[in-house]
């Protein structure tokens, strides 16, 4: 091949490549157009409703699509209790109620949950009066840096509605594995939520421990 004809294919593939690339594009643009204008007004028409109701309050918005639920908590309406751990289904971080029912956040699209309830650790207290679990958490020093934690109330709580405790240990280890801890905080994690079914006493696990073993000793 010489040089003229070389310098001819390489300015054919060129335009080709331009040619495909724009045309890939949603909305591809006329030529003089503005494409901030362009990219603006398909975004828009992509946007949809939904009426969702958040930890007791109406909401009405516009969003688009492709947008967790996760995201639109923690990036749209600043509830950022709600963690974002592997954003991937796989560790409990994100875990909200939806009508009552624990779901991932991470994992659900927000434009499916039109009519729906959310809920999440933010609305779980009444003002300044906690939810029974947190108190539980906090009487149990069931977490260490507490990125889990968030996730972790919201499971137990569901835990217990769902009836998964039933004085079985096992089967609330169970229903709770879900929810990981880096920080291995599941023993006091476990007492919190047999504490709040009821199985065992309120009390710090490490202080019950100190009792039991004076009164082995004085006995
Ligand atoms: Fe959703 Fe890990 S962030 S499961
Ligand atoms: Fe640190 Fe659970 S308390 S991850």
């Amino acid at each position: 091949m010489d040089f003229d004809s070389e310098l001819k294919r390489r300015g054919f593939l060129k335009n080709v490549a331009v040619a495909t690339a724009a045309s890939s594009l949603p909305g591809t643009l006329a030529a003089g157009q503005d494409s901030n204008v362009t990219t603006s007004a398909t975004t828009e028409q992509s946007k949809i409703g939904v009426s969702i109701s958040i930890n007791a309050q109406p909401r009405q918005l516009e969003i688009d699509p492709r947008t967790t639920l996760l995201d639109l908590l923690r990036e749209n309406e600043g509830l950022t209790g709600t963690k974002k751990g592997c954003d991937h289904g796989a560790c409990g971080a994100c875990t909200v109620h939806i009508d009552g029912k624990r779901v991932l956040s991470c994992l659900t699209l927000a434009a499916t949950l039109d009519g729906k309830s959310v809920t999440t650790i933010e609305g779980v207290s009444s003002g300044e009066t906690l939810h029974p679990m947190q108190e539980a958490f906090l009487r149990c020093d069931a977490y260490q840096c507490g990125y889990c934690t968030p996730g972790q109330i919201m499971s137990a709580i569901a835990c217990i509605d769902e009836g998964h405790t039933n004085g079985d240990v096992e089967e609330a280890r169970e229903w709770m594995s879900g929810n990981l801890c880096r920080c291995s905080a599941y023993p006091n994690i476990l007492a919190a939520v047999r504490q709040v079914a009821g199985e065992t006493p309120p009390a710090d696990p490490a202080e019950l421990a100190t009792v039991i073993s004076l009164r082995e000793t004085l006995s």
